[in-house]
């Protein structure tokens, strides 16, 4: 967590955002409950399943969204809940058909600074992330600082350049997973206070009208998925300002560490390269992202964002089942356990 000016203006101090905060609902049971588990309507119909690294992202090749029956969708949202995020390519996906897809997934979302009720236009970036109060250029999952932040996530490209404006994408599960059992037991208890106000003032300040005020919510550190169990952090350095349960300097030194835990998590990490008509679907609640701005053109990218309101966010409640990911791959055995054994040793042997 970086310490910066406010940026409180004029402009801000007089603002006034026309809606009310969005507040707490339950939404509609996840897509991923109706599942297949082994997902054989979907899987059998793609051409290549590629595993893009081995915690995070899948390509399924020689798949279109477009065509999809509502057996293949649900199997998609649990193949997405699995792997964090998974792409395709050469999609001829329409808008009105992602807003379709999307629908089949939930409740639209709608981002505070979003114009189109229906989707978020993604442009390109070409500022320096390293530059003082560089705002947008660093890790979340979208607007966590909502009472119901989102759960599944597309994005598809319409327009990208030669190179850059590539995403990264981190598994939350796996980062609460390659923590020492010492701190997955401190971080299971900790709450998180996202904060919207820094997005706020930056909209104003650069010309945008959000359409709602600054809010701040709690939520877990820890969450655990509703369909698949897995424990996973929720940690956002975009949003979150404070851990509820610490002190000041505890709560600014652990954010600092969870900083450091993402930023070098590149072994739990997957870098998409964009194409015109490729389409990430993630899980946001499961997933930390981040477009990588700079050194291209910015309007040479374009993309389209849509998204559908998840649960309210579940903390780790003793006896709920949950699991991490080694347990769970443990469980469920094959090649992938073999490989997963180091969690056992994570401290190297005295010589
Ligand atoms: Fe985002």
């Amino acid at each position: 967590m970086a310490a910066t000016h406010t940026g409180i203006t004029e402009q801000v101090l007089s603002y006034q955002a026309p809606d009310p905060p969005v507040q707490e609902f339950e939404p509609p049971t996840d897509r991923a409950f109706f599942a297949d588990p082994d997902k054989k309507s979907l899987l059998s119909a793609a051409r290549e399943l590629r595993k893009l690294t081995p915690y995070i992202g899948t390509e399924l090749v020689g798949i279109q969204l477009s065509q999809l029956t509502d057996k293949q969708k649900d199997e998609l949202a649990l193949l997405v809940a699995e792997r964090g995020v998974v792409f395709f390519r050469d999609q001829d996906l329409t808008l009105d058909q992602q807003y379709e897809l999307n629908a089949h997934y939930g409740i639209q979302d709608r981002d505070p600074n979003q114009q189109d009720p229906k989707h978020v236009t993604i442009l390109g970036r070409n500022s320096d992330i390293r530059k003082y109060g560089d705002y947008g250029g660093e890790y979340h999952c979208d607007h966590s600082f909502e009472a119901n932040p989102p759960a599944y996530t597309m994005l598809r490209m319409i327009r990208t350049p030669q190179a850059g404006g590539d995403t990264l994408f981190t598994s939350q599960t796996a980062l609460y997973d390659k923590l020492s059992p010492v701190f997955q037991k401190m971080f299971d208890g900790l709450h998180a206070i996202h904060s919207s106000e820094a997005s706020f003032i930056n909209s104003i300040n650069n010309g945008y009208q959000p359409f709602r005020g600054p809010v701040r919510r709690e939520h877990p550190l820890v969450r655990v998925h509703p369909v698949t169990k897995v424990k996973s952090l929720y940690y956002n350095p975009t949003f979150i300002v404070h851990l509820r349960e610490l002190k000041g300097q505890e709560s600014t030194h652990m954010l600092n560490f969870l900083r450091e835990h993402l930023h070098a998590a590149d072994d739990l990490t997957v870098r998409w390269k964009w194409t015109p008509g490729a389409v990430a679907f993630w899980d946001n609640r499961v997933v930390a992202h981040r477009a990588i701005p700079g050194g291209y053109d910015p309007s040479t990218r374009e993309g389209k964002r849509t998204a559908v309101f998840g649960e309210k966010p579940v903390p780790v409640i003793e006896g709920d089942g949950s699991e991490t990911l080694s347990q769970r791959i443990w469980r469920l055995g094959g090649e992938e356990a073999s490989f997963e054994e180091t969690k056992l040793y994570f401290n190297s042997p005295l010589v």
